[in-house]
C-alpha cells in the first residue's frame, strides 16, 4: 500500500495505491480545497491550522488508514538542473556530486537537501560523458512540509519534487515529450526523454491568473470569474467570445514559455524535439484549452491520464472522469511504492 499527497497552493490531492505482483490498483483518492497559506509560507504555529485541518478531513473522507505517506515539494521552490560529468562509476559520481555541488546549486550546502539521478551515459559525446540530474531544496522548506504532514498525524516516508513524481505517472518511456502542469499559482514545465526528467522550469502564470483576467476584463467578481472560466473557458461560441478574449493573452504567455523551453532544450542541450505536449493540473480542465494551445504551438496537445498504468473498478473510473488532471503528482508519489 502506498499513499501520495500533493499539497498545491489551492488544493490538496491524495491517492492510495495497492500493489500486487507488478500491478498497481487504485484504492482511494480525493481532493480538497483549502484557504490559508501554502506550506512554504508557514511560520507561526497558528498558520498551520487551516492546511492541517484540511488534510485531516481529506484523509477521513477518502477513508485512508495507512499513515505512511510520500509528499512533493513545489517546483517553484526547488532547484533542478542537469550537469555533465566524465564517465565515472556510480559511486564516483555520487562523490563528485557531493564535492562539486556548490558550483551548481545556489543554496549553501549546509542548508540544502540534495538528490541526484544518473540520466544517461552518452558515448556519442566527445569526450563521452554522463548526464546527471541534480535536485536541491532548502532544508527549511522540507521541514515545513514534513511538519504539516506530522501535525495531521501522518508519517512522511518520502519526499521528492512535483515534476519527478509527475513524470512517473505521465511520461511515456519511449518518447521525448513536454509536460505542463497548469495549477493555480504556477505552471510547471518538464521535458522528459524516455521517462526521465531532462529539463524543468516553473512560471508564475496559471489558474489564478486566468481568473483574474476574466474578472478584470468583464468587470465581475472572482467567484463569478472562476465559474465563467470553468464553464466557458476558451470557447469562441460562448458569451460572444468575451471570456476567450480575456483568457487568450494569458494562455499565450504560457504558450510562449513552452516554446522557449523547447527552444532552449534543442539549442543548448542538443535535445530532440518533443513529439507532443501533455497537459495536466486543474487549469487544464478549461474548455477548449487543447485546440487553443495546439494552434498557438503547432504541435499535438493531449490531456494526460495519470491512471493509465493503474487498475480500477469501472465505477471508480466513471466517478473520476473529468478529474484526471488533478491527480498526476499524487499518483506519481504513490507509484514510488514506499
Ligand atoms: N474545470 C476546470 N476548468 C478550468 N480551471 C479549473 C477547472 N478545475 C480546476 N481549475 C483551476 O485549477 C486550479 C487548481 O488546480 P490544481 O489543484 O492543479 O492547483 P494547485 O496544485 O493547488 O496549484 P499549484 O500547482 O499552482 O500549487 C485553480 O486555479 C482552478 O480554478
Ligand atoms: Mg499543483
Amino acid at each position: 500500500m502506498s499513499v501520495g499527497i500533493d499539497i498545491g497552493t489551492k488544493t490538496i490531492k491524495i491517492v492510495e495505491l495497492a500493489k500486487s505482483a507488478a500491478k498497481f490498483r487504485l484504492k482511494a483518492s480525493g481532493a480538497i480545497g483549502y484557504t490559508g497559506l501554502e506550506p512554504e509560507r508557514l511560520n507561526d504555529e497558528k498558520d498551520y491550522v487551516p492546511i492541517v485541518e484540511a488534510l485531516k478531513k481529506l484523509f477521513k473522507e477518502a477513508k485512508i488508514y495507512d499513515k505512511k505517506v510520500s509528499i512533493s515539494l513545489p517546483e517553484s521552490q526547488v532547484f533542478t538542473r542537469t550537469v555533465s560529468f566524465p564517465q565515472l562509476t556510480d559511486q564516483e559520481i555520487s562523490s563528485a556530486v557531493k564535492w562539486e555541488a556548490e558550483q551548481y546549486i545556489p543554496i549553501p550546502l549546509s542548508e540544502a537537501v540534495m538528490q541526484h539521478q544518473v540520466l544517461e551515459k552518452r558515448d556519442n559525446m566527445n569526450p563521452p560523458d554522463v548526464l546527471v540530474l541534480l535536485v536541491a531544496a532548502q532544508k527549511n522548506l522540507v521541514e515545513k512540509y514534513v511538519r504539516v504532514v506530522s501535525l495531521a498525524g501522518l508519517n512522511c516516508v518520502g519526499v521528492e519534487t512535483e515534476l519527478l513524481a509527475m513524470i512517473r505517472s505521465l511520461a511515456p518511456i519511449d518518447q521525448t515529450v513536454i509536460i505542463a502542469d497548469i495549477g493555480a499559482k504556477g505552471t510547471d514545465l518538464a521535458i522528459s526523454k524516455n521517462g526521465m526528467l531532462i529539463f524543468s522550469r516553473s512560471i508564475p502564470t496559471a489558474g489564478d491568473a486566468f481568473t483574474r483576467a476574466v474578472a478584470q476584463s468583464l468587470g465581475i467578481n472572482a467567484v463569478q470569474a472562476e465559474q465563467y472560466k470553468r464553464t466557458y473557458g476558451l470557447s469562441k461560441e460562448q458569451l460572444e467570445g468575451k471570456v476567450k478574449a480575456a483568457l487568450d493573452p494569458i494562455v499565450k504567455i504560457v504558450a510562449e514559455e513552452i516554446k522557449k523551453a523547447i527552444h532552449f532544450y534543442q539549442s543548448e542541450e542538443k535535445g530532440e524535439s518533443p513529439t507532443s505536449l501533455i497537459l495536466t493540473g486543474g487549469a487544464s480542465g478549461m474548455p477548449d484549452i487543447v485546440p487553443t494551445l495546439s494552434k498557438f504551438l503547432g504541435m499535438e496537445v493531449i490531456i494526460g491520464n495519470p491512471f493509465s498504468k493503474i487498475e480500477m473498478d469501472l465505477k471508480v473510473a466513471a466517478s473520476l472522469q473529468g478529474y484526471y488532471p488533478l491527480y498526476a503528482v499524487a499518483v506519481g508519489l504513490a507509484l514510488r511504492g514506499e
